[in-house]
């Protein structure tokens, strides 16, 4: 396993976040459900609502057959609001083309409307435990101090270097927890003003910090 991934894991049973009410469990439609709801909110924003929705609609089948107002009746305040009709939509796919049960692999998941590489391969970890890397903005942040990397991460030859340098790091055990770890770390330690080094399990072979280039890794957008 790479350095990177036996620290982050270890991190992750010390200091991550276990108890929120959508871990623990192995359903594909909670897991999506979470990860749509945390792409532009943060956790304790999303935990009301995702009570709440799950409530309404326990599976895919309830979700795909309410009427679309009610959904967004119960994601109103939640804000972005393409993501609750596409999750919507993407309920009747999984009901009219996966014969109502959710995919489990990160090449059929990111087929559905509102999902990307990154968020399928969450919920692919976190569900079947899938090795396939994520890179949201976060994870995107963290590879490119720890390894040094410039060049604004949304320009397409780096990002495609950040992906197949993710790739690289997976660990063959205990993907799900390695995933958790990366958007833990990336949203509580290595934050974009003020990271935390002195609490970061990363800290002595992060190059951005070595080199005193933390405030300026990533490298912004280029104007
Ligand atoms: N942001 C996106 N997915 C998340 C998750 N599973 N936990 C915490 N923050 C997240």
């Amino acid at each position: 396993m790479s350095d990177f991934a036996r620290r982050l894991i270890e991190w992750q049973r010390h200091h991550g976040r276990h108890d929120l009410p959508w871990q623990g469990g192995r359903d594909p439609y909670r897991i999506w459900l979470s990860e749509i709801m945390l792409q532009q909110t943060q956790v304790s924003t999303v935990i009301p609502y995702y009570t709440r929705f799950v409530e309404r609609f326990p599976d895919v089948a309830a979700l795909a057959a309410a009427p679309v107002d009610d959904v967004m009746a119960l994601w109103s305040g939640l804000g972005y609001y393409a993501r609750a009709l596409n999750l919507h939509r993407a309920a009747q796919l999984v009901i009219s083309d996966h014969g109502g049960v959710f995919p489990r692999t990160a090449a059929q998941i990111v087929t559905l409307p509102g999902i990307g590489r990154s968020t399928a391969a969450a919920i692919a970890a976190f569900s079947s435990d899938e090795r396939a890397p994520i890179l949201d903005g976060n994870v995107k942040r963290v590879l490119c101090r720890v390894f040094g990397i410039e060049g604004f991460p949304g320009e397409k030859a780096v990002e495609s270097r950040l992906w197949a340098l993710a790739e690289s790091l997976l660990p063959q055990d205990g993907i799900g927890s390695y995933i958790q770890a990366q958007m833990d770390l990336g949203a509580t330690v290595c934050t974009r003003g003020k990271p935390a080094c002195t609490r970061c399990p990363l800290a002595d072979e992060c190059i951005a910090r070595l080199g005193n280039r933390v405030a300026s890794l990533p490298t912004p957008r280029p104007r």
